[in-house]
């Protein structure tokens, strides 16, 4: 066991008390998990010994003023956004770097190449790490384009959380597409990311370590097998937030143990590469998909990913042998080391 430590549970909050009932219902799924996320979290750090508290963001400068003064030896980092801003979450980990308050997950660099899809896609295709085809469009600009065939899945470029992604994303037509493309404009003023869609298997790999010390944790699938025959099998915001729904209901994540030794290392080899190509660290997760025909490319690279007991990281950390406990005492201890060595080494 680690020396008992100052740990703050930082995460972030903006305008609550000013959303309506309406959107609060369906928004509940995600708020629930991520409740009970950091009070996991806390309860874990508890049972270590450690001395957690919460501490907040709710978007005013003196929220930051108060985080440089709350005395914490580590914050656990579960910001998601800044001020409701999802794409400032690498200025809250910058910010934390000014000041010299170690925090666990990701730097600023990774949010920067994570976040945004194709900057990510393009780290990739620079690694050789397969990834879909794609174009970005954006009002009539086009920053990259591959000669894209269908289908395709247009997605929002900046988002997580499966945000714009429902059974239209997934278009078969110019004209599904121009519609969609239009569509992700307009609702969420983003990019749009136009993506060939990969049909197969929805494997996920669990990450644990920084630079040349890491672990991969045996693989997860979202299985997608059970949903109605026509929608496409993706996981969209119903399969993974809305209990309610029927989607929600016939998905479910389970440890991926019968895919074969050669195509597990493969997936893991992938992974582990792409979460080096986005500079991930301490923790993060990679969504893949794998073909019938044993193809393995990369969908998404997610740094500070969920830690609920439930959700898929915690899941493969089980099955690893850790109980969640020690999941949560591996990535303080994983932060700490790193940042005494990036401390030394004058990084
Ligand atoms: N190119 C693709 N081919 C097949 N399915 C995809 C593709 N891109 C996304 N999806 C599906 O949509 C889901 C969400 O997409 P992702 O890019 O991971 O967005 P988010 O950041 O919102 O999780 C994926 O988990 C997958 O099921
Ligand atoms: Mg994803």
């Amino acid at each position: 066991m680690s020396d008992k430590l100052k740990v703050a549970v930082l995460y972030d909050v903006w305008g609550e008390e000013d959303i309506p009932e309406s959107e609060k219902a369906a928004e509940s799924g995600r708020k629930r998990k991520e409740k009970e996320d950091r009070e996991e979290i806390f309860d874990a750090l508890t049972k270590l010994e450690h001395e957690p508290s919460y501490y907040v963001l709710d978007g005013r400068p003196q929220s930051l003023h108060g985080l440089a003064k709350c005395g914490a030896d580590l914050v656990f980092n579960l910001t998601e956004s800044y001020a409701g801003d999802d794409t400032k979450e690498m200025n809250v980990a910058a910010y934390m770097d000014l000041i010299g308050l170690p925090y666990t997950g990701a730097g600023p660099h990774a949010h920067f190449l994570a976040q945004d899809k194709a900057t990510a896609k393009k780290m990739f295709h620079f690694h050789e790490i397969r990834t879909p085809y794609f174009a970005t469009a954006y009002r009539g600009n086009i920053d990259h384009a591959h000669d894209v065939k269908f289908p395709l899945i247009v997605k929002p470029q900046l988002e997580d959380g499966s945000i714009g992604i429902d059974a239209e994303a997934v278009v078969n037509s110019v004209k599904e597409l121009m519609e969609r493309v239009e569509y992700v404009q307009n609702e969420f003023d983003s990019p749009a990311l136009i993506e060939e869609y990969i049909e197969g298997r929805e494997i996920y790999a669990a990450i644990l370590g920084s630079y040349e010390k890491t672990e991969v944790l045996p693989l997860v699938e979202l299985d997608l097998s059970q949903l109605p025959e026509g929608t496409p099998r993706i996981a969209s915001r119903d399969v993974k937030f809305e209990r309610e729904t029927k989607a929600y209901k016939l998905t479910k994540s389970k440890v991926a143990d019968d895919l074969d030794e050669a195509t597990a290392q493969k997936l893991a080899d992938t992974a582990l590469a792409a979460y080096r190509a986005v500079k991930l660290r301490d923790y993060g997760r990679i969504d893949m998909r794998l073909t019938p025909e044993g193809e393995v490319y990369v969908i998404e690279a997610n740094p500070n990913p969920w830690l609920s007991s439930k959700h898929e990281f915690a899941m493969a950390a089980k099955k690893s042998g850790r109980s969640y406990t020690q999941l949560i005492e591996q990535i303080v201890e994983l932060a700490m080391e790193r940042t005494k060595r990036e401390n030394s080494s004058g990084s």
